[in-house]
């Protein structure tokens, strides 16, 4: 198992072309289920994510093949409509499969996802909108057993936005009888990518990116080429970055449209973050000043940018209250945090960050995804060297996240685990 070593202390300059995103690939690779046939999906991220869904897919009995960022998956033969334990506990994404899988099957058998280290993250949402559709849904020995002949279109609420709940609900209803609403959606920018592709492959879907999204049911959907968008948490986390170093880093492939609340929030800070067409700069300031931070569902603050801008805070000027309003356990970084030198209490769902004027490098180990980005980020301004291990959670989701950030002048290297 690797381990990153970061030696802090160097502002970053320079360049940084953004990965496709991770969130937007992932349920676009789920939708070539729907109908049998060649996709050509440009821009995909190179991840473990997507090399497990790629598997799963082949699991399926579809064909994936993954070169230069291109994958090129034909969907005509599926025999298997499973997927299994063992796919789904390195991935809960791969719940994404069983909306597609039970359109075009007539049924599914997906492992439950038990919780993670960021929370339960149940997934009742996703198999009540099923229900409404008309699929019958048993949970057996550990897995999601649903079967319907045909859905057809209903009327569904969610409690609360739900992102890949969104996903899996508007692929199903693609190729169901009638008509479905969903109320209360989730609005990510990777949602309406989603309904993007969907509908250039026949699907009939209106409004994604708004709380209701109506989507007609049709007979039959095609194979096509598409394009992921540009990863907004990647993107945010080298603008975190250029601000925690007090460099200057431009960003190419990420819309700023997308990031928003993350713009916002750095301007708070002190930073200057300029956004052209063809890309954002962003200009640390010599002091950064403290700003609370609550996450929401999207267009709030994203709960994915939470611990990369605790890191920030734990070096500003001031106190900041940063609230996790999405997930009940997404503080697993403070106490890798705090072994760095950063002042941080947390009560309840609110943590208090007292900035102080020096982190200093420790071994720390990674969790989860963003709080491994995280760890990289306090490396970059703490004294000496961090060394953190576990970071197949980071390989999950960043792209040659520590060649990126050498190529902006960090002093960081993967070496083998010692
Ligand atoms: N929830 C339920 N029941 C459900 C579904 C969700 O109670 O059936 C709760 C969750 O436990 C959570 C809230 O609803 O408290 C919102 O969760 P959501 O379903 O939106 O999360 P998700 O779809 O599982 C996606 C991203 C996450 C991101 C969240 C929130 C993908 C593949 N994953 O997860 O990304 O944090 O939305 O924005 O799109 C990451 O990339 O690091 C990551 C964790």
């Amino acid at each position: 198992m690797d381990e990153i070593l970061v030696k802090g202390g160097r502002p970053l300059h320079g360049e940084v072309s953004v990965s496709g995103a991770k969130n937007a690939a992932l349920p676009m690779i789920a939708a070539t289920i729907l109908t049998g046939g060649r996709f050509v999906l440009r821009n995909v991220p190179d991840l473990k994510d997507i090399e497990t869904i790629c598997q799963l897919l082949a699991g399926l009995g579809a064909s994936a093949e993954f070169e230069d960022n291109t994958a090129i998956i034909d969907t005509t033969d599926l025999f298997q409509h499973e997927a299994p334990y063992d796919l789904v506990r390195k991935m809960r994404a791969s719940v994404l499969v069983l909306g597609p899988l039970l359109a075009r099957m007539g049924r599914a058998r997906v492992s439950l996802p038990g919780g993670c280290a960021i929370g339960a993250r149940p997934i009742n949402m996703h198999l009540e909108g099923l229900e409404k559709l008309g699929a019958s849904i048993k949970l057996e020995h550990g897995y999601v057993e649903a079967s319907a002949k045909r859905l057809k279109g209903g009327e569904i609420f969610f409690d609360i936005p739900t992102v890949t709940g969104t996903e899996n609900i508007m692929m199903a209803a693609t190729l169901a009888k009638g008509t479905t609403v969903i109320r209360n959606a989730a609005k990510e920018p990777e949602i309406i990518a989603l309904a993007e592709m969907l509908n250039r492959m026949g699907a009939d879907i209106r409004d994604a990116g708004s709380t209701v999204i109506t989507i007609h049911g049709v007979e039959n959907l095609s194979p096509v080429e598409a394009r992921i968008i540009g990863d907004r948490i990647e993107a945010g986390t080298y603008m975190v970055a250029a601000a925690l170093t007090k460099g200057k880093i431009r960003l190419t492939g990420a819309d700023p449209a997308h990031l928003k609340p993350v713009i916002h929030k750095l301007r708070e800070c002190g930073a200057a973050v300029k956004t052209v067409d063809a890309g954002i700069t962003v200009q640390g300031s010599d002091v950064i000043r403290s700003v609370d931070i609550k996450t929401l569902p999207y267009p709030g603050f994203p709960t994915d940018m939470q611990a990369q801008f605790m890191v920030l805070m734990s070096v500003a000027n001031g106190l900041s209250v940063i609230s996790e309003s999405i997930f009940e356990n997404r503080f697993i970084h403070v106490s890798e945090l705090r072994r760095m030198g950063a002042d941080i209490t947390i009560s309840g769902n609110h943590a208090m960050v007292k900035g102080v004027s020096r982190l200093s490098g420790a071994p720390v180990m990674a969790t989860d995804l963003r709080a491994s980005a995280s760890l990289v980020l306090a490396g970059l301004v703490a004294d000496n060297t961090t060394r953190i291990s576990r970071i197949y959670h980071l390989d999950r989701g960043y792209d040659s996240m520590e060649k990126k950030f050498a190529a902006l002048g960090a002093i960081i290297k993967r070496v083998p685990a010692s």
